[in-house]
């Protein structure tokens, strides 16, 4: 399986005698399992027609902006935002000389511009069209907005002059986007668990003893592991977020269960534990409403501690190759870090003061942490917590490109799909 299995890409045909290699490319990555959906641009079709496109994609082809059927099947913004990549194969002069400059004015040029995707283009002209100062200019700019180039190659050309200008062969570009997936997804083939938000402990049926975690910087791990490629089970306690794209999500309440989901979500290759886990539960929950009673004694509960789940997973026989907890603490925040990271047996803790009246963390969209390992101590600045959920990846990856511990060394024999 290739890493273009389950992605999708728009490919948009421009006009030119070099669309027809566009086909092959469509059958190239149908083979490899990606989705792919077409626009043809009225030049396109002058050479390819929207039948044999659809044909080989099996979706419908986009062709025009005004079309109410195309706009009411999906609409141009849609188009864009469900693809993982934009290409443009072939790129004419005339459609990079509009993407360059902003000109939207039919369904291909509207989509680009419209687009919040990595764009790719394939150029195909004529060696003379390619040399023109104005397209030099137009490629500048697409180079400097961002756009990536796949090609041209130098040969014969169409119209039998040769020179640079020539379309990059099928699977060349089919080449080109697979080693885009391997750079911009570095731990595909990795398995992930994060834990997020508080958990709740039932009193009795309508009460419950909570803490004020609001989950967003477990999400937000979460959602960038996934970015990075893993395949990700995020197991939540109660919190007012959406669940994050392309993440499995197990919704939980109590410690116990969230331990249990965690269990059925090994072998992994990677755990986070950023979930405030309630260290007590209560003894003596009632299983019907406990009935205020006027002149009577309060109720007294007891407790019994809770299941520790990072240390759980630490000393698990599935244990992840990395471990990782988190460590909110009101004083000594380090120290009480390397001790917790030593007593709990995992690998890293992103320690992080809390109670501060001017850092308060808990609900808030920043955190400064310690990312505390056995060997070192690394003090980052304040960040967002979507940074610190990037930076923590990013940590990640080095560790696993320094430790070779690449997926292939360890397989996981059990399919993501079989945990509940
Ligand atoms: O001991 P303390 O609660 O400070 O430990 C914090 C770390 O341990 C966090 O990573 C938290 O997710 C995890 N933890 C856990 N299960 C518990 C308590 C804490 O996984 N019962």
């Amino acid at each position: 399986m290739t890493n273009l299995a389950g992605k999708s890409v728009l490919l948009v045909i421009s006009g030119g005698i070099a669309a027809y290699k566009s086909l092959e490319l469509i059958r190239l990555l149908r083979k490899a399992r990606t989705e792919v959906r077409c626009i043809l641009t009225k030049g396109g079709s002058e050479f390819i027609t929207p039948l044999s496109v659809s044909a080989l994609s099996e979706h419908p082809v986009y062709t025009d902006l005004f079309s109410l059927k195309d706009e009411s099947e999906m609409g141009h913004i849609r188009l864009s935002r469900d693809a993982d990549i934009i290409i443009v194969t072939p790129a004419s002069a005339n459609l990079m000389a509009k993407l360059a400059n902003g000109i939207a004015d039919d369904l291909a040029s509207t989509t680009l511009l419209a687009s919040n995707k990595p764009i790719f283009v394939a150029p195909a002209m004529n060696p003379e069209m390619w040399a023109k100062p104005s397209t030099q200019r137009n490629i500048e700019i697409l180079r400097s907005d961002g756009v990536q180039f796949i090609g041209p190659a130098a040969g014969e050309m169409a119209c039998s002059e040769t020179g640079l200008g020539r379309m990059i062969e099928p699977q060349d570009i089919f080449d080109a986007l697979q080693s885009y997936f391997k750079l911009s997804t570095p731990l595909a083939g990795k398995r992930a668990l994060v834990t997020s938000g508080p958990t709740y402990e039932p009193i009795d049926p309508v009460r419950f003893i909570g803490n004020r975690s609001s989950g967003k910087q477990g999400h937000a791990i979460a959602a960038a592991l996934a970015r990075a490629g893993a395949e990700v089970t995020l197991v939540t306690g109660h919190v007012s977020l959406a669940d994050p794209v392309g993440v499995r999500t197990l919704h939980v309440e109590t410690a116990s269960e969230m331990l249990d989901a965690c269990q059925s979500a090994l072998p992994a290759h990677i755990a986070v534990c950023a979930a405030a886990v309630a260290d007590w539960r209560v003894e003596n929950s009632a299983d019907q409403k406990i009935k205020k009673q006027t002149g009577a004694s309060t109720p007294s509960l007891s407790f019994i501690e809770n299941p520790d789940i990072l240390a759980e997973i630490s000393k698990s026989p599935n244990r992840p190759d990395l471990v990782i907890g988190f460590a909110a603490e009101t004083q000594d925040v380090v120290k009480a870090a390397q001790e917790k990271l030593v007593r709990k047996g995992c690998d890293w803790i992103l320690a992080n003061q809390v109670g501060k009246t001017d850092n308060p963390v808990f609900g808030t969209d920043h955190n400064q942490v310690t990312l505390v390992s056995r060997s070192n101590c690394d003090e980052w600045p304040p960040l967002s917590k979507k940074e610190v959920a990037a930076r923590l990846v990013e940590a990640m990856i080095s560790h696993f490109n320094d430790t070779g511990t690449k997926h292939d060394d360890k397989p996981i024999s059990r399919p993501l799909s079989s945990a509940s």
